[in-house]
């Protein structure tokens, strides 16, 4: 049975032409360290320099050396908020965040770190100017999701940007779910630092993301990590430079490569093309399911309000079971729970049982959708016949 994967939101599948082949390559051809070796190193580290100066560029970020890379989204968001908030600070998040911002929030909670939600609607939006209401004498920092990974709506980040900017808050992005798929301008949305994961829009390898940040704020963030950086060698304290201020052991050159693979064939594409298509996809998926009785279709219905991140409730039947009928009967992969995302499920009322989620990528055909949907119909029809 042929794999239709519908689950690009938790990682993206293909990834973009080449990629695999540069990761190979690296592992094959190269495999020297980044600033490590005295022989012919000038390869990778020319490899790694190229990629923050294309993520600068992508991102509109007027600083490469303050594109750091981690291994995540999940690890730039603890390098941000662990490194920079300290007992006594209040952060305001919205109600849509993933666990990636969340867990390292409880974490600081227990440490004295206060926080506050900005509430979201039933259909996962928020209202950017209630951030007023939230704000104290302490707050710090407004931490949120450019998109949500559960409804796919589309925050109202330029609005967040420039309340941050007039409140004199720093504003940090999660750009999990668009980077790759929608314009991101660092500033323009008046933004302190951006998260960024390689793997899913982003067409990357698994592995690889990290963050950019002003160099105001890299001047008082702490480091997470510290370690070798193969510079500054003949003393022990940590570099006060970017990126080796945060970028301590050896970095995944080979994901790298794969990521460096992928941002061209972005570029080539151009994100209006890929924005397009994810569009068409969701529009189809959104307009047949609309006629489908028993379910509710979470998020905006308006396109230009969300992403291809479509969660479906099956109101008369457990989720996990349709999902697994789906994958059983017709090899289409989805993401059924909860999607690490309790408080946007609490928002949109989802909790605890959660969704089957639908994420179709830039891969992925109107012949796929027409699938899923006939395989939907299906599912209900044999699961009600079983009840009955
Ligand atoms: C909005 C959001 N933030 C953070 C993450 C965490 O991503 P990663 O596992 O790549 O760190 C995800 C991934 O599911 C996400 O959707």
């Amino acid at each position: 049975m042929k794999k239709i994967y519908l689950d690009n939101a938790a990682t993206s599948f293909p990834k973009a032409p080449g990629v695999g082949d540069a990761v190979k390559y690296f592992i094959d051809q190269i495999g020297d360290n980044m600033n490590r070796s005295g022989y012919d190193s000038l390869t990778s580290d020319e490899m790694v320099f190229a990629t923050r100066d294309m993520l600068a560029q992508f991102f509109n970020f007027p600083t490469p050396e303050n594109v750091v890379f981690t291994l995540n989204i999940t690890y730039g968001l603890n390098f941000l908020l662990k490194g920079l908030l300290k007992p006594g600070d209040h952060v305001i998040v919205s109600s849509m965040e993933h666990n990636a911002v969340m867990r390292p929030l409880m974490q600081l909670q227990a440490r004295g770190v206060e926080f506050s939600r900005l509430p979201g609607d039933e259909l996962g939006q928020v209202d950017a100017q209630s951030l007023h209401s939230l704000l104290q004498p302490n707050t710090r920092m407004v931490v949120v999701t450019h998109a949500s990974n559960v409804s796919g709506t589309i925050l109202p980040v330029k609005e967040i940007g420039a309340i941050c900017q007039e409140k004199d808050l720093w504003f940090i992005l999660d750009t999990a779910q668009t980077a790759g798929i929608l314009p991101i301008d660092f500033q323009d949305l008046k933004v302190d630092a951006l998260t960024f994961t390689g793997h899913k829009g982003l067409l990357g390898p698994q592995g690889v993301g990290g963050f950019l940040l002003t160099p105001e704020l890299a001047e008082r963030m702490e480091t997470l990590v510290s370690g070798g950086t193969g510079s500054l060698s003949e003393y022990e304290d940590v570099p006060p430079y970017l990126p080796d201020k945060f970028e301590a052991g050896t970095p995944n050159l080979p994901g790298i490569y794969g990521l460096n693979k992928s941002l061209h064939y972005i570029e080539k594409v151009g994100l209006a093309t890929i924005r397009q298509k994810e569009l068409e996809l969701a529009a189809y998926l959104l307009e047949e399911l609309e006629t489908i009785d028993g379910i509710r279709v979470l998020g905006p219905k308006d396109l230009e309000e969300r992403m291809a991140v479509v969660s479906v409730d099956f109101l008369d039947h457990d989720n996990a079971d349709m999902a697994y009928y789906l994958d059983k009967h017709y090899g289409i992969r989805t993401r059924c729970g909860l999607h690490c995302a309790p408080s946007a499920h609490k928002t949109l009322g989802t909790f605890p049982q959660g969704t089957v989620r639908f994420s179709p990528g830039h891969f992925n055909t109107l012949k796929d959708i027409e699938t899923a949907l006939a395989a939907i119909r299906q599912g209900l029809k044999e699961m009600r016949s079983t009840r009955s």
